[in-house]
């Protein structure tokens, strides 16, 4: 008890513009697909989803603590662990994310990453029919991928009574002093933010 006690920043604030600015690019880049008439908004949607994972990943090598992925992706032992531990609806608990999530969290980005690359390179028409079908493929996968992300964090959220939503947004959870991020990282968010802005003009001039 002693050792949840403080609030400590866990989430830094890169992390969490990357993670909305995602959600709301792929739910854009999604229901912008079936029509020519938004095929600008499916196209700058579908490159600003890639700018921002191509910035993660980079920020999973130089980030803060808990968005490292040397931090968070862990062997199959530990998810093991973990989903035995869920199944008996006691999940172990991890100050950032946990090693099954992990899972999610790299497929997502690949997903994310394979569905863009297929895409443009049909909107070049580069790779014929097979690519097309492989961008839909993707997306569709990667819709699942999501509704099984949204599921297991409200799940965990529920489990740990822990909010992890609203984690995500302010960036607090509860834990020891010790384990929390020192800085929100603002710079790297503005720089964040000048990266999806200067991709929305790109691709829109
Ligand atoms: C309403 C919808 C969503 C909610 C409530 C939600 C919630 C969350 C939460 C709470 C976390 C942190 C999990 C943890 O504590 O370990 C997280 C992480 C993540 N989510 Fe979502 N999510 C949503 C939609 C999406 C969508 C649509 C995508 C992808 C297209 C996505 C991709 C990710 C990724 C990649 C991470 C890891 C963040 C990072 O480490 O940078 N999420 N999400």
């Amino acid at each position: 008890m002693k050792e949840k006690s403080h609030k400590i920043l866990v989430w830094d604030l890169p992390v969490r513009l990357f993670h909305w600015s995602l959600a709301l690019s792929f739910a854009i880049a999604y229901l912008s697909s079936e029509s020519e008439r938004w095929q600008l908004i499916h196209i700058t949607s579908g490159y600003v989803l890639a700018a921002l994972i191509v910035f993660r990943v980079i920020w999973g090598f130089v980030g803060s603590r808990y968005a490292r992925f040397a931090e968070f992706v862990r062997g199959p032992g530990a998810i093991k662990d973990y989903l035995l531990g869920l199944l008996r609806l006691r999940p172990l608990h991890y100050t950032g994310h946990n090693p099954a999530g992990a899972v999610a969290v790299l497929a997502l980005l690949s997903l994310g990453l394979l569905t863009a690359a297929s895409g443009w390179a049909t909107f070049i028409e580069f790779g014929g029919d097979v690519l097309e079908e492989l961008h839909e493929g993707a997306a569709s996968i990667m819709l699942a991928v999501v509704g099984i992300h949204v599921a297991a964090v409200l799940l965990t959220s529920l489990l740990h009574h822990e909010n992890l939503v609203a984690s995500m947004i302010h960036g607090f959870k509860k834990g020891s002093a010790n384990l929390a991020i020192p800085r929100p990282y603002w710079s790297v968010a503005l720089a964040l933010l000048a990266l999806i802005g200067g991709t929305i003009f790109l691709a829109v001039r």
